[in-house]
């Protein structure tokens, strides 16, 4: 299997791709879209992407600086055709070393319960009660990144 991740730029074609992909895995299937302010939110924060052997964007992974030391991990969405082949890990691994080179040292992030066992297979920890977050239940998880 022959999968490349790299850093994408807000505002760029790729970015566009990974917009839709997100859609279609993250929000089509609860009735939600994406606002034009939520999108705008997005110009600073660390866009990652996987790619095909065709240079398809297959997968995306979102950092979003909180603080100094803490990034907060979000929307991971893997194209379903491609799903359970190891591109999440593969994009979870890449993204903490992304987040270890730019002096970060905490990942949070809000995971969908059907999605916690793949988070705590790769080190992510449960921090707190489930809530709700679009319209499903979830869970804080959180992981130190070793420096
Ligand atoms: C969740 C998601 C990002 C995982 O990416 P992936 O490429 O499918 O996952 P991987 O193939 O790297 O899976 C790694 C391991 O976690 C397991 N796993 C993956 N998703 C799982 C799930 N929902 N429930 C339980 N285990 C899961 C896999 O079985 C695999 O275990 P294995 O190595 O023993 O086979 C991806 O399936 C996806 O986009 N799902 C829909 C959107 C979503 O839920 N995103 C997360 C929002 S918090």
């Amino acid at each position: 299997m022959n999968i490349e991740i790299h850093l994408i730029a807000f505002g760029t074609p790729e970015y566009d791709e990974a917009v839709r992909l997100r859609y279609d895995i993250l929000r089509a299937p609860l009735g939600l879209t994406y606002t034009p302010e939520q999108l705008a939110e997005e110009y600073n924060q660390i866009h990652l992407a996987g790619f095909d052997s065709q240079g398809v964007l297959i997968a995306y992974l979102n950092l979003t600086p909180a603080t100094e030391e803490v990034v907060k991990m979000r929307q991971v969405a893997v194209a379903s055709t491609w799903q359970g082949k190891g591109i999440g890990s593969m994009l979870v691994a890449e993204s903490e070393k992304t987040a270890s080179r730019l002096g970060f040292s905490l990942i949070t992030l809000h995971a969908r319960e059907s999605a916690v066992p793949f988070y705590e297979r790769l080190g992510y920890g449960l921090v707190g009660e489930r809530f709700e977050e679009v319209t499903i239940p979830h869970f804080k998880m959180e992981k130190t990144l070793r420096m």
